[in-house]
């Protein structure tokens, strides 16, 4: 029978449209009183938005802003980027990990600044072909800086939107994403998109909480189908994780005089670019250990002896969880290799070093 009970599929489209005005005009107005200064925002410099946007990728807010502002501070235009040698670049990097972001930042800036007015491309297929320029990022960068109507999905918004329109599954299942993105671009702003983003994010930051939801101070909350069902939490699922694997890592403390020797990289291609006490994995200790013999031995080309293993420290790197050891190394004659460079101590904490590298510096100074 027609027409009892359920609406025909018009009527439920313009329902859905009317509601997601609602919706979109609320978060509009919520954000623009409780959105947080940071210090990208207020600006539409695609640079700044940029350079902003590839900082917060896996990193955190409060550790990217005042990276940021140096950052700004030290290259303020991409033309400065492109100029800076790529060591100036990682040194201002240092700390922020994940440092293929900074060299890819480095090499995208000189392909902008040989561009007509060193300008940036305003279209997705220019921006993609910008190296370390993926999907998010030119969706960001073309909404916030060139007001296009792309909606960003990260996994503070997928939280937003599968509450929301209570859309159960996580967000490594490619139906359950493709379901978020045709919602989010419904309700997409196309007026504000950059603010429109902004301001998804920053409810699923600081409102729409993975646990504990502040639903009481949601501006959204009369809409929300978890909310109304009493179960925001179980949206969207928790993705299956990856197994932390541990490593065992064995560090070498080469000391002469002040200066202490350094190489570029860890191993298996891990932190390349940046300065490291020369170091070993193994799933062992005693592997970590032999490994390291082995490496020294190279580096020193000759006779050396390894002390007792001091200052242990863990570290993380991705789903790596890294147990290690610094052992010191003498020798009898003087060490010099081409891969090694040596470093004051004192400088150490200004330099080009790794997270894992300036932990050991805490520990040995
Ligand atoms: N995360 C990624 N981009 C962001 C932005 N523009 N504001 C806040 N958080 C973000």
């Amino acid at each position: 029978m027609p027409g009892r009970g359920r609406k025909p599929p018009a009527e439920v489209a313009g329902a859905k449209h009317a509601a997601n005005t609602s919706i979109r005009r609320a978060l509009l107005a919520w954000y623009s009183s409780n959105a947080r200064t940071h210090p990208w925002r207020g600006t539409t410099d695609p640079y700044a938005v940029w350079v902003s946007e590839i900082m917060l990728q896996q990193t955190q807010i409060a550790t990217v802003t005042p990276y940021y502002q140096r950052f700004l501070n030290a290259f303020p235009t991409v033309s400065h980027l492109a100029e800076a040698p790529l060591e100036r670049v990682l040194e201002l990097w240092s700390g922020l990990g994940y440092y293929r972001r900074a060299r890819h930042l480095h090499q995208a800036a000189q392909a902008v600044a040989q561009m007509p007015g060193a300008k940036f491309p305003e279209d997705y297929a220019g921006l993609r072909a910008l190296a370390g320029i993926g999907d998010y990022t030119s969706r960001a960068m073309l909404s916030i800086a060139f007001n296009q109507p792309y909606a960003v999905l990260d996994g503070n918004v997928a939280r937003v939107v599968a509450r929301l329109y209570s859309l159960r599954g996580n967000l490594h299942q490619s139906q359950f994403r493709r379901t978020v993105e045709k919602e989010l671009a419904a309700l997409l702003s196309h007026r504000e998109p950059g603010n429109f983003n902004q301001a998804m994010m920053e409810l699923g930051q600081t409102v729409c909480l993975p646990r504990g939801p502040r639903c009481s101070t949601c501006p959204l909350a009369r809409w929300c189908g978890g909310y109304r069902g009493g179960n925001p939490e179980d949206f969207p699922l928790a993705r299956p994780r990856r197994a932390a694997e541990t490593h065992h890592l064995a560090v070498a403390l080469i000391r002469r005089g002040t200066t202490v020797a350094m190489v570029q990289g860890l191993e298996e291609g891990l932190l390349d670019d940046l300065w490291n006490f020369p170091s070993a994995l193994g799933v062992t200790p005693s592997e970590a250990l032999e490994s390291l013999k082995q490496k020294v031995h190279r580096l020193t080309r000759g006779s050396f002896t390894i002390g007792s293993p001091f200052g242990k420290f863990r570290h993380t790197i991705t789903y790596r969880s890294i147990q290690g050891e610094v052992y010191p190394i003498e020798t009898a004659r003087p060490i010099c290799h081409t891969s090694l460079k040596w470093f004051e101590l004192g400088v150490l904490p200004q330099a080009a070093i790794s997270k894992l590298a300036r932990k050991i510096v805490q520990k040995i100074s």
